[in-house]
């Protein structure tokens, strides 16, 4: 059995359409919703997102960023046999979005599921490839975060459709000797289950209750700034190291004061946080590997570096995996 994953491969998709706050604002205008760039930027930090034009879906994305994450590691695609996909934005309600992007990789033959744990989806994800390769004796693992949350959007509530972005971000995990992933955590709250939510369902041939995303941005802020630093110290206890040794801190994506705010109280100098959600908005389960591949690629993590990845949301959900490169 291994002793260790290790992240030997990330990648990314976006779709196409870039929109940015004044483009979204003037859209917004024309329905008689106000907001601002000025607001969405000082509340936020988001600047522009992605969003998927008709026709494109979770699948599609999600096997973009895995084919691109499979190219990073030098890997083909048959060598997997354990495909993790987090979403709450699946194409169907199933097969799962990991069958339909094994098929589109042609990875058949491996394990394939869906995690279903909202914007901390790909962290739990992690952790359970993680505990899957060093408990159940898989080699080599897709782990993919995949999400157009722009359909479950209300494009009639300012209060959240200006947060919210698509993309998919996606990492290779091998079997090896050497960390690897060095600590993980996982919770959940479900009594928090109301703050944010998507609370339709299908039945009988329609769609009941509603069937959009609704957010108490108040009350998610609070929780995530409290459990995103008790979790970090989890693992970072776990490893017997100290934030001092964080040489990058990933947290979710979803507002550029939470990530201050959870640097800040960990103590993590400012420039050793990677941000993204200027670029991307929130994309929920996508964030933390999509900002993962930006500072792969743009050669701020190296080999060694310990790397925090933090995610939080729904559910209400919450977790922390420490990686070394
Ligand atoms: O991905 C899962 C995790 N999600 C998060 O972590 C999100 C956490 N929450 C947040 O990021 C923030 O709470 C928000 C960005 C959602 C909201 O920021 P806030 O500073 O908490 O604003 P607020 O909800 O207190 O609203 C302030 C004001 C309100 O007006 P009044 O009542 O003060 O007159 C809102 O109606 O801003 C108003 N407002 C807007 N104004 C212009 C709300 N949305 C908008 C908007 N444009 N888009």
């Amino acid at each position: 059995m291994a002793r260790f994953a290790r992240i030997i491969g990330t990648g990314a998709a976006l779709p196409e359409r870039v929109v940015t706050n004044v483009e979204l604002a003037r859209e917004l205008a024309k329905r008689g919703i106000e907001t601002s760039d000025e607001w969405i930027v000082t509340r936020t930090g988001i600047r522009q997102r992605y969003l998927a034009e008709p026709g494109l879906t979770t699948t599609a994305l999600g096997a973009r960023a895995a084919r691109a994450a499979l190219a990073d590691a030098g890997c083909d695609a048959a060598s997997i046999d354990l495909l993790v996909v987090a979403t709450s934005t699946p194409d169907q309600i199933f097969p799962s979005t990991a069958c339909l992007i094994q098929a589109q990789l042609g990875a058949v033959g491996s394990a394939a599921f869906d995690v279903q744990a909202v914007c901390s989806g790909f962290v739990y994800g992690l952790a359970v490839a993680d505990a899957m390769m060093r408990g159940g004796g898989y080699r080599r693992a897709l782990v993919i975060g995949a999400e157009i949350f722009s359909r479950i959007l209300d494009w009639n509530d300012r209060t959240t459709c200006v947060l919210f972005g698509d993309g998919a971000g996606a990492v290779v995990l091998e079997a090896a000797e050497r960390p690897g992933v060095l600590a993980a955590r996982l919770h959940a709250d479900g009594t928090q289950a109301q703050i944010l939510c998507t609370g339709g369902r299908v039945e009988g041939g329609r769609v009941t209750g509603d069937p959009f995303l609704r957010m108490d941005g108040q009350a998610v802020f609070k929780l995530a700034v409290n459990v995103l630093d008790s979790s970090a110290q989890e693992v970072l206890a776990d490893a017997g190291l100290t934030a001092q040794q964080v040489d990058w801190l990933i947290p979710h994506q979803a507002n550029v004061r939470i990530l201050n705010a959870t640097a800040k109280r960990l103590g993590v100098p400012p420039q050793r946080l990677v941000v993204t959600v200027d670029r991307h908005g929130n994309t929920s389960a996508a964030s933390v590997p999509l900002a993962l591949d930006v500072a792969r690629r743009d050669g701020r993590i190296r080999p060694g570096h310990n790397v925090l990845l933090q995610g939080v949301g729904g559910g209400f959900t919450w977790g922390s995996v420490l990686v070394r490169f």
